[in-house]
Protein backbone atom coordinates (compact mmCIF):
# COMPACT_ATOMS: atom_id res chain seq x y z
CA UNK A 1 0.00 0.00 0.00
CA UNK A 2 1.32 3.53 -0.94
CA UNK A 3 2.45 4.75 2.54
CA UNK A 4 1.66 8.06 1.29
CA UNK A 5 -2.05 8.15 1.00
CA UNK A 6 -1.71 6.64 4.64
CA UNK A 7 -0.93 9.64 5.95
CA UNK A 8 -3.33 12.02 4.61
CA UNK A 9 -1.11 13.34 1.67
CA UNK A 10 1.12 14.99 4.59
CA UNK A 11 -1.59 16.93 6.27
CA UNK A 12 0.08 17.03 10.30
CA UNK A 13 -2.08 17.02 13.38
CA UNK A 14 -3.04 20.71 14.04
CA UNK A 15 -0.82 20.80 17.68
CA UNK A 16 2.28 20.97 14.77
CA UNK A 17 3.82 23.51 12.79
CA UNK A 18 1.35 26.23 11.34
CA UNK A 19 -1.72 23.68 12.22
CA UNK A 20 -1.37 25.15 15.68
CA UNK A 21 -2.28 28.52 14.65
CA UNK A 22 -5.76 27.33 13.93
CA UNK A 23 -6.46 24.78 17.59
CA UNK A 24 -8.12 26.36 20.51
CA UNK A 25 -11.51 28.11 20.14
CA UNK A 26 -11.58 28.54 16.52
CA UNK A 27 -15.14 27.56 15.23
CA UNK A 28 -13.55 25.44 12.33
CA UNK A 29 -11.64 23.58 13.50
CA UNK A 30 -14.01 19.95 12.84
CA UNK A 31 -12.58 20.80 9.17
CA UNK A 32 -9.53 20.13 9.79
CA UNK A 33 -9.91 16.97 12.47
CA UNK A 34 -11.72 15.18 9.52
CA UNK A 35 -9.35 12.59 7.62
CA UNK A 36 -8.45 14.42 4.22
CA UNK A 37 -10.53 13.42 1.00
CA UNK A 38 -8.75 11.46 -1.75
CA UNK A 39 -9.58 9.18 -5.14
CA UNK A 40 -8.58 6.19 -3.72
CA UNK A 41 -6.31 3.85 -4.73
CA UNK A 42 -5.01 3.58 -8.44
CA UNK A 43 -7.46 1.31 -10.60
CA UNK A 44 -4.52 1.14 -13.30
CA UNK A 45 -1.05 0.42 -12.37
CA UNK A 46 0.13 1.23 -15.62
CA UNK A 47 2.59 4.65 -15.03
CA UNK A 48 1.60 7.12 -17.09
CA UNK A 49 4.11 8.24 -19.96
CA UNK A 50 5.78 11.42 -19.94
CA UNK A 51 5.68 14.47 -22.38
CA UNK A 52 2.21 13.21 -23.22
CA UNK A 53 -1.20 14.77 -23.31
CA UNK A 54 -3.46 11.98 -21.12
CA UNK A 55 -6.79 12.55 -22.33
CA UNK A 56 -8.72 11.67 -19.12
CA UNK A 57 -10.80 12.79 -16.74
CA UNK A 58 -8.72 14.18 -13.45
CA UNK A 59 -10.35 11.70 -11.26
CA UNK A 60 -9.07 8.81 -13.20
CA UNK A 61 -5.62 9.84 -14.34
CA UNK A 62 -4.22 11.62 -11.26
CA UNK A 63 -4.17 8.45 -8.51
CA UNK A 64 -2.06 6.60 -11.62
CA UNK A 65 0.97 8.88 -11.01
CA UNK A 66 3.75 7.83 -8.55
CA UNK A 67 3.86 9.63 -5.15
CA UNK A 68 6.96 11.50 -5.26
CA UNK A 69 7.86 11.89 -8.57
CA UNK A 70 6.43 15.78 -9.55
CA UNK A 71 8.10 18.76 -8.59
CA UNK A 72 5.65 21.49 -9.69
CA UNK A 73 1.85 20.78 -10.47
CA UNK A 74 0.44 23.56 -12.26
CA UNK A 75 -3.42 23.68 -11.61
CA UNK A 76 -5.31 26.19 -13.68
CA UNK A 77 -8.75 24.19 -13.65
CA UNK A 78 -12.70 24.76 -13.08
CA UNK A 79 -13.10 27.91 -11.02
CA UNK A 80 -16.45 26.79 -9.78
CA UNK A 81 -19.49 28.57 -11.80
CA UNK A 82 -17.82 31.85 -12.43
CA UNK A 83 -17.74 31.10 -16.12
CA UNK A 84 -21.51 30.37 -16.44
CA UNK A 85 -21.83 28.98 -19.83
CA UNK A 86 -18.93 26.59 -19.85
CA UNK A 87 -19.87 22.97 -18.96
CA UNK A 88 -16.71 21.87 -17.28
CA UNK A 89 -16.80 25.05 -14.58
CA UNK A 90 -20.78 23.82 -13.96
CA UNK A 91 -19.86 20.64 -13.31
CA UNK A 92 -21.03 20.04 -9.38
CA UNK A 93 -24.51 20.08 -7.92
CA UNK A 94 -23.48 22.67 -5.19
CA UNK A 95 -20.62 24.01 -2.97
CA UNK A 96 -20.09 21.29 -0.59
CA UNK A 97 -19.59 18.69 -3.95
CA UNK A 98 -17.01 21.37 -5.71
CA UNK A 99 -14.79 21.78 -2.59
CA UNK A 100 -14.77 18.19 -1.41
CA UNK A 101 -14.20 17.10 -5.42
CA UNK A 102 -11.15 20.30 -5.47
CA UNK A 103 -9.98 18.97 -2.19
CA UNK A 104 -9.35 15.23 -3.37
CA UNK A 105 -7.74 16.70 -6.38
CA UNK A 106 -5.31 18.43 -4.18
CA UNK A 107 -4.83 15.33 -1.91
CA UNK A 108 -3.50 13.47 -4.76
CA UNK A 109 -1.41 16.62 -5.88
CA UNK A 110 0.30 16.94 -3.05
CA UNK A 111 0.69 12.93 -3.02
CA UNK A 112 2.43 13.01 -6.24
CA UNK A 113 4.57 16.03 -5.14
CA UNK A 114 8.21 15.69 -4.19
CA UNK A 115 9.39 17.12 -0.85
CA UNK A 116 10.22 20.43 -2.24
CA UNK A 117 7.33 20.71 -4.77
CA UNK A 118 4.81 23.12 -5.00
CA UNK A 119 1.05 23.19 -6.00
CA UNK A 120 -0.35 26.13 -7.91
CA UNK A 121 -3.83 26.51 -7.89
CA UNK A 122 -5.78 29.50 -10.51
CA UNK A 123 -8.66 31.02 -9.57
CA UNK A 124 -11.47 33.68 -10.62
CA UNK A 125 -14.95 34.59 -8.94
CA UNK A 126 -17.52 35.04 -11.27
CA UNK A 127 -20.52 37.87 -11.19
CA UNK A 128 -22.74 35.91 -9.18
CA UNK A 129 -20.66 32.88 -7.70
CA UNK A 130 -17.92 33.31 -5.62
CA UNK A 131 -16.61 29.62 -4.80
CA UNK A 132 -13.25 30.46 -5.37
CA UNK A 133 -13.22 32.61 -2.27
CA UNK A 134 -14.22 29.82 -0.36
CA UNK A 135 -12.49 27.04 -2.01
CA UNK A 136 -9.28 29.45 -0.71
CA UNK A 137 -10.48 29.70 2.37
CA UNK A 138 -11.35 25.77 2.68
CA UNK A 139 -7.97 24.73 1.36
CA UNK A 140 -5.91 26.68 3.68
CA UNK A 141 -7.85 25.36 6.22
CA UNK A 142 -8.06 21.44 5.46
CA UNK A 143 -4.12 21.90 4.11
CA UNK A 144 -3.25 24.58 7.13
CA UNK A 145 0.80 23.21 7.03
CA UNK A 146 0.92 23.05 2.66
CA UNK A 147 -0.30 26.94 2.43
CA UNK A 148 2.61 28.95 0.64
CA UNK A 149 1.65 32.08 -0.68
CA UNK A 150 -1.17 33.75 -2.64
CA UNK A 151 -0.49 35.97 -5.69
CA UNK A 152 -2.25 38.03 -7.69
CA UNK A 153 -2.12 37.74 -11.78
CA UNK A 154 -2.66 41.27 -12.91
CA UNK A 155 -4.14 40.56 -16.88
CA UNK A 156 -3.70 44.15 -17.21
CA UNK A 157 -6.59 43.71 -20.07
CA UNK A 158 -10.23 43.60 -18.43
CA UNK A 159 -12.54 41.78 -19.43
CA UNK A 160 -16.59 41.14 -19.77
CA UNK A 161 -16.81 44.93 -19.51
CA UNK A 162 -19.44 45.84 -16.86
CA UNK A 163 -22.33 48.74 -16.72
CA UNK A 164 -22.78 47.97 -12.95
CA UNK A 165 -19.35 47.22 -11.04
CA UNK A 166 -15.76 47.41 -11.81
CA UNK A 167 -14.42 46.19 -14.63
CA UNK A 168 -12.57 42.39 -13.57
CA UNK A 169 -9.05 42.21 -14.48
CA UNK A 170 -7.26 40.08 -12.07
CA UNK A 171 -7.32 36.22 -11.32
CA UNK A 172 -5.94 34.87 -7.90
CA UNK A 173 -3.27 32.30 -7.65
CA UNK A 174 -2.82 30.19 -4.78
CA UNK A 175 0.14 28.28 -3.92
CA UNK A 176 0.40 25.34 -1.66
CA UNK A 177 3.99 23.07 -0.65
CA UNK A 178 4.29 19.81 0.02
CA UNK A 179 6.41 20.85 2.70
CA UNK A 180 8.67 23.64 4.41
CA UNK A 181 11.88 22.95 1.85
CA UNK A 182 10.12 24.08 -1.32
CA UNK A 183 12.34 24.72 -4.11
CA UNK A 184 11.97 28.86 -5.04
CA UNK A 185 13.82 30.23 -7.70
CA UNK A 186 13.47 33.65 -7.26
CA UNK A 187 16.45 35.19 -8.52
CA UNK A 188 14.89 33.81 -11.87
CA UNK A 189 12.23 36.18 -13.08
CA UNK A 190 13.15 39.71 -12.84
CA UNK A 191 11.23 42.84 -14.03
CA UNK A 192 13.85 44.93 -15.23
CA UNK A 193 15.08 48.53 -14.04
CA UNK A 194 15.40 51.00 -16.93
CA UNK A 195 19.02 52.39 -16.82
CA UNK A 196 18.10 55.62 -15.03
CA UNK A 197 16.43 53.86 -12.61
CA UNK A 198 19.66 51.69 -11.74
CA UNK A 199 22.04 54.88 -11.99
CA UNK A 200 19.61 56.48 -9.10
CA UNK A 201 19.22 53.10 -6.88
CA UNK A 202 23.29 52.67 -7.11
CA UNK A 203 23.61 56.24 -5.04
CA UNK A 204 21.59 54.34 -2.34
CA UNK A 205 24.72 54.36 0.90
CA UNK A 206 22.92 51.50 2.46
CA UNK A 207 24.54 48.74 -0.17
CA UNK A 208 28.09 48.38 0.75
CA UNK A 209 29.28 45.97 -1.77
CA UNK A 210 28.80 48.09 -5.04
CA UNK A 211 29.69 45.16 -7.34
CA UNK A 212 26.79 43.04 -6.29
CA UNK A 213 24.41 45.69 -6.11
CA UNK A 214 25.21 46.69 -9.46
CA UNK A 215 24.76 43.28 -11.08
CA UNK A 216 21.33 42.54 -9.25
CA UNK A 217 20.29 46.02 -10.38
CA UNK A 218 21.60 45.02 -14.20
CA UNK A 219 19.33 42.00 -13.81
CA UNK A 220 16.61 43.58 -12.55
CA UNK A 221 14.08 43.17 -9.47
CA UNK A 222 12.52 40.46 -8.13
CA UNK A 223 8.73 39.49 -8.60
CA UNK A 224 6.60 40.89 -6.38
CA UNK A 225 2.88 39.04 -5.58
CA UNK A 226 1.01 40.88 -8.13
CA UNK A 227 2.26 39.61 -11.76
CA UNK A 228 1.56 41.94 -14.70
CA UNK A 229 1.21 40.41 -17.64
CA UNK A 230 -1.68 40.97 -20.57
CA UNK A 231 -3.81 38.36 -21.01
CA UNK A 232 -4.31 37.36 -24.58
CA UNK A 233 -6.39 39.43 -27.03
CA UNK A 234 -8.38 37.47 -29.14
CA UNK A 235 -6.33 38.46 -31.90
CA UNK A 236 -2.98 37.63 -30.60
CA UNK A 237 -0.89 35.01 -32.39
CA UNK A 238 -0.51 32.59 -29.58
CA UNK A 239 -4.11 32.49 -28.89
CA UNK A 240 -5.38 29.04 -29.83
CA UNK A 241 -9.34 28.57 -29.49
CA UNK A 242 -9.44 27.87 -25.81
CA UNK A 243 -11.66 30.18 -23.91
CA UNK A 244 -9.46 30.54 -21.03
CA UNK A 245 -6.28 30.15 -22.48
CA UNK A 246 -3.19 31.71 -20.54
CA UNK A 247 -0.31 33.54 -21.46
CA UNK A 248 2.57 31.44 -21.96
CA UNK A 249 4.85 34.13 -20.59
CA UNK A 250 3.34 33.68 -17.49
CA UNK A 251 3.16 30.05 -17.02
CA UNK A 252 6.80 30.28 -18.36
CA UNK A 253 7.62 32.18 -15.61
CA UNK A 254 5.96 30.19 -12.31
CA UNK A 255 8.07 27.13 -13.78
CA UNK A 256 11.18 28.60 -14.23
CA UNK A 257 10.62 29.96 -10.56
CA UNK A 258 9.34 26.67 -9.00
CA UNK A 259 11.82 24.21 -10.91
CA UNK A 260 14.75 23.12 -12.32
CA UNK A 261 15.64 21.71 -16.08
CA UNK A 262 14.30 18.27 -15.98
CA UNK A 263 12.54 18.08 -13.21
CA UNK A 264 8.44 17.28 -14.03
CA UNK A 265 5.65 19.09 -14.46
CA UNK A 266 2.02 18.29 -14.07
CA UNK A 267 -0.68 19.69 -15.02
CA UNK A 268 -3.83 18.07 -14.39
CA UNK A 269 -6.34 20.71 -16.59
CA UNK A 270 -3.92 21.27 -19.74
CA UNK A 271 -6.67 23.07 -21.71
CA UNK A 272 -4.67 24.03 -24.65
CA UNK A 273 -1.60 22.97 -23.63
CA UNK A 274 0.24 25.65 -22.11
CA UNK A 275 1.78 24.01 -19.78
CA UNK A 276 3.34 21.86 -21.64
CA UNK A 277 4.69 23.95 -24.23
CA UNK A 278 6.37 26.67 -21.81
CA UNK A 279 7.86 23.19 -20.18
CA UNK A 280 8.91 21.69 -23.06
CA UNK A 281 10.69 25.41 -24.41
CA UNK A 282 11.86 25.43 -20.71
CA UNK A 283 13.68 21.78 -20.57
CA UNK A 284 11.46 20.39 -18.15
CA UNK A 285 9.03 16.96 -18.37
CA UNK A 286 5.68 17.22 -18.26
CA UNK A 287 2.16 15.53 -17.96
CA UNK A 288 -0.55 16.91 -18.96
CA UNK A 289 -4.50 15.43 -18.29
CA UNK A 290 -7.42 17.33 -19.84
CA UNK A 291 -10.92 15.32 -20.17
CA UNK A 292 -11.79 17.33 -23.95
CA UNK A 293 -10.73 15.39 -26.76
CA UNK A 294 -11.04 18.22 -28.48
CA UNK A 295 -8.78 20.48 -26.04
CA UNK A 296 -6.51 17.35 -26.20
CA UNK A 297 -6.47 17.70 -30.04
CA UNK A 298 -5.80 21.64 -29.62
CA UNK A 299 -2.42 20.77 -27.05
CA UNK A 300 -1.24 17.83 -29.45
CA UNK A 301 -1.23 20.57 -32.39
CA UNK A 302 -0.26 22.87 -30.71
CA UNK A 303 3.01 21.33 -28.82
CA UNK A 304 4.09 19.91 -32.51
CA UNK A 305 4.30 23.83 -33.92
CA UNK A 306 6.53 24.77 -31.25
CA UNK A 307 10.14 25.70 -32.25
CA UNK A 308 13.50 24.17 -29.96
CA UNK A 309 13.40 24.41 -26.14
CA UNK A 310 15.82 27.48 -25.23
CA UNK A 311 19.46 26.60 -24.08
CA UNK A 312 20.65 27.45 -20.54
CA UNK A 313 21.82 30.53 -20.09
CA UNK A 314 19.99 32.85 -22.51
CA UNK A 315 17.81 35.29 -21.09
CA UNK A 316 14.28 35.63 -22.67
CA UNK A 317 12.03 38.88 -22.48
CA UNK A 318 9.02 38.17 -23.90
CA UNK A 319 7.80 41.24 -23.34
CA UNK A 320 11.41 43.88 -24.08
CA UNK A 321 11.84 46.12 -20.84
CA UNK A 322 8.82 44.04 -18.46
CA UNK A 323 9.94 40.82 -16.98
CA UNK A 324 13.13 38.68 -18.00
CA UNK A 325 13.36 35.17 -17.41
CA UNK A 326 16.65 33.75 -17.15
CA UNK A 327 17.13 30.36 -18.23
CA UNK A 328 18.94 27.54 -16.55
C1 LIG B 1 -9.15 26.93 -17.19
S1 LIG B 1 -9.03 25.71 -18.40
C2 LIG B 1 -7.29 25.48 -18.60
C3 LIG B 1 -6.69 26.38 -19.63
C4 LIG B 1 -5.21 26.19 -19.83
N1 LIG B 1 -4.45 26.66 -18.69
C5 LIG B 1 -4.69 26.86 -21.09
O1 LIG B 1 -3.82 27.74 -21.01
O2 LIG B 1 -5.18 26.55 -22.16
C6 LIG B 1 -9.55 24.29 -17.54
C7 LIG B 1 -9.53 23.01 -18.36
O3 LIG B 1 -9.82 21.93 -17.47
C8 LIG B 1 -10.53 20.94 -18.17
N2 LIG B 1 -11.27 20.12 -17.19
C9 LIG B 1 -12.33 20.50 -16.46
N3 LIG B 1 -12.74 19.51 -15.64
C10 LIG B 1 -11.88 18.48 -15.84
C11 LIG B 1 -11.77 17.19 -15.28
N4 LIG B 1 -12.65 16.75 -14.37
N5 LIG B 1 -10.76 16.39 -15.69
C12 LIG B 1 -9.86 16.83 -16.64
N6 LIG B 1 -9.94 18.04 -17.21
C13 LIG B 1 -10.93 18.88 -16.83
C14 LIG B 1 -11.45 21.73 -19.11
O4 LIG B 1 -11.84 20.96 -20.24
C15 LIG B 1 -10.57 22.94 -19.47
O5 LIG B 1 -9.92 22.76 -20.72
Amino acid sequence: MDSERQTNSGLVAPETGNGALYSGENPLRKLWERPVLNWGFPTDTTPLPQNAVICADVKDALPSIASRTVQLVLADGPYGKALEKVRWDNQWRGLKQFLEWYERCVSECLRVLRDDGACILFGQIGKRCHWFIHLQSYLSLRFPDHFFDRIIWDRIVGYSERRDSFTPAHEEILILRKSATTKFRKDRVREPYTEEQQRQLMCDERYKNKKARKEHLAKGKYLRNIIRVPSLRGTSKEKCGHPSQKPLELIQALIALFTDRGDLVLDPFLGSGTTAVAAQLLGREWIGIEKSRRHCRRAQKRLAKQATAFNPGDVIEPRPGKMRIYVD
